[in-house]
């Protein structure tokens, strides 16, 4: 089994003095790939420490450069060292108006700068109950390789996050996660795409992430709420040392 991958997701949450509080008590662990996607202004704050823990943005601007005020390029991520950056969050794309094409085309501008997408897939609660979860996630992976190609696409990440399950404390079952993660894997399979790596979020904490991680297909996790505290982090983190490799 490969090593697992656990992304911090710090949403718009921190300060300098708070940052430097949870930095300080999160570090790199052998069998397991650390992440944390900061806001913005604290990047350079988050590079310079800690040691091993990858660095990442939670968006990307589409464009490289020019006349476009409040953007963010993947260029400029990279040249701070990001090495990944979350792409088509679900509240990018419900309070911010991304669709999916747009979610292609971060992918895109994110690849094109040597960073590696952490693309967010997922549906509704009524999506769920309407038996439409296949169709909208398919809908939604369609129009990232449409932008980005087969090939760049190996060079991504997929989060599997369902929508309900964000900050509500209601992670999906082991067998619901399961069951798309399959599917989404089929799907990779298809394109050719089938070493890339695709995480569970929504609500993932340390006392059920043990069960979700040692789940067939899924290969780690994307950690809203509980990557602001950092002994929750890091025990998250344990534990997909101990499914992981
Ligand atoms: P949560 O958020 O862990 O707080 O549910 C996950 C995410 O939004 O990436």
């Amino acid at each position: 089994m490969a090593q697992k991958l656990v992304v911090g997701n710090w949403k718009l949450n921190g300060s300098l003095a708070a940052n430097e509080a949870l930095l300080g008590a999160i570090g790199a662990l052998d069998g397991v790939e650390v992440a944390v996607c900061v806001p913005f202004p604290y990047l350079a704050q988050a590079a310079s420490r800690p040691r091993g823990v990858a660095l990442g943005a939670q968006t990307v601007s589409e464009f490289q450069s020019g006349a476009y005020t409040g953007e963010v390029s993947a260029e400029m991520l990279a040249d701070l060292g990001c090495r990944y950056v979350i792409v088509g969050h679900s509240e990018r794309r419900a309070l911010f108006g991304e669709d999916d094409a747009m979610v292609g085309r971060k992918a895109a501008a994110a690849l094109r700068a040597g960073l590696t997408p952490i693309v967010c897939v997922g549906e509704s609660l009524a999506e769920r109950e309407a038996g439409r979860v296949l169709e909208v996630v398919g809908r939604q992976l369609d129009a990232v390789l449409a932008v980005v190609g087969a090939q760049a696409l190996a060079r991504g990440v997929i989060a599997y996050e369902p929508v309900w399950a964000i900050g509500t404390g209601r992670a999906a079952s082991v067998d619901e996660a399961q069951a798309v993660h399959a599917d989404i894997r089929r799907w990779l399979a298809g394109q050719g795409a089938a070493t890339v790596r695709v995480l569970y979020g929504g609500s993932v904490k340390a006392d059920n992430a043990a069960a979700l991680f040692a789940a067939p297909g899924i290969d780690g996790g994307l950690i809203g709420g509980a990557s602001l505290v950092a002994n929750d982090f890091m025990s998250i983190c344990r534990t997909a040392v101990a499914s992981g490799a």
